[in-house]
């Protein structure tokens, strides 16, 4: 694929370091990246569209939506590096962007588009809403048997995950699937050892072995429930990060599901605002800049701030 968009895209035709941008991200390359990469090119007056380079386009961003299940927000952001285009063009009618070119990529862009909207109406894969609920209920039951705060803590990261989705105008279908990824993130906890998990105290290193693998037992929990096997991932993945020093599986960001993104960041937000054994809780706005301090090496930049807005919202 990458041999295929490298020679689409010639230097002679797409400014290097775009081009280098591209080949480097390929078709792995995450919707921010992807707006980000057309707003700055159109922006910064570098990016010639080649006629038959359109269709490449098409296919990248296609598979990117496709790999992202992409919310509305990223449509958002494509629209806006189109607009961004016709500012500067308007502004400095002298760029190297002639309106030909820029028709061509908000035609590419559109189709994208379009392709992207049907998809949503396809209705995701939303299983049986009453069996998914009972076994999600055995499972909440059993944690709220072994440690009633993580099931308490997994009912609020659903929510979160929840009005984040919401944030991110995903369709309802996503925001249920990334609610219950949400709800179901930490199960694997009622095999953890009430010591370790309960420890009124800072772990030792052999302790956070053994807390560490409630992500690997929680994936093989849900796995083994054919009609929950869909949330597995988010059990198992939950703790990974974007610089690619998360656990158990230390993913790239690339690999890292955008639904997971969101259950990381709510996961993380909401253990911040809750109390622990072994220190005091920390308020909303000092859990909020800790996800900024982070954002890009441990959470998505765009998850963070969907988050700011929904702890605004809720204080307004
Ligand atoms: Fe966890």
């Amino acid at each position: 694929m990458k041999a295929g968009i490298q020679a689409a895209f010639q230097p002679t035709t797409l400014c290097p370091e775009l081009t280098a941008q591209i080949v480097e991200h390929g078709y792995r390359g995450e919707p921010p990246l992807l707006a980000s990469v057309l707003a700055a090119g159109l922006a910064d007056r570098i990016l010639t569209l080649p006629e038959e380079g359109s269709d490449v386009v098409v296919a990248w961003v296609r598979q990117i939506c496709e790999r992202y299940s992409l919310p509305k927000a990223v449509i958002a952001m494509l629209e806006s590096a189109c607009g961004t285009a016709r500012r500067v063009l308007r502004v400095h009618p002298e760029t190297q962007i002639s309106e030909d070119e820029l028709a061509a990529l908000e035609h590419a862009i559109g189709r994208v588009i379009d392709g992207c909207l049907q998809n949503e109406q396809r209705a995701a894969e939303v299983v049986e809403t009453e069996e998914v609920e009972a076994a999600m209920a055995g499972f909440l039951a059993r944690l709220d048997d072994a440690d009633p705060a993580s099931a308490e803590h997994s009912r609020a990261v659903a929510l979160w995950c929840k009005r984040i989705s919401r944030r991110l105008d995903m369709n309802e279908e996503q925001t249920i699937f990334t609610a219950r990824c949400g709800l179901l993130h930490d199960v694997g906890k009622t095999v953890t050892p009430s010591e370790v998990l309960q420890a009124p105290r800072s772990l030792t290193k052999e302790e956070w072995v053994v807390m560490r693998a409630h992500t690997t037992q929680g994936a093989r929990m849900i796995h083994d429930i054919p009609l929950l096997r869909a949330f597995a991932p988010a059990a198992r993945w939950h703790h990974e990060r974007l610089d690619g020093l998360g656990y158990p599986d230390h993913l790239p960001a690339h690999e890292i599901p955008l639904h997971i993104r969101i259950v990381t960041v709510a996961d993380c937000f909401n253990a911040m605002i809750g109390r622990r054994p072994y220190r005091l809780p920390m308020s909303p706005n000092a859990a909020l800049e800790q996800l900024i301090a982070h954002r890009e090496t441990q959470f998505d930049p765009l998850i963070v701030e969907a988050m700011i807005d929904v702890v605004e919202r809720a204080d307004a």
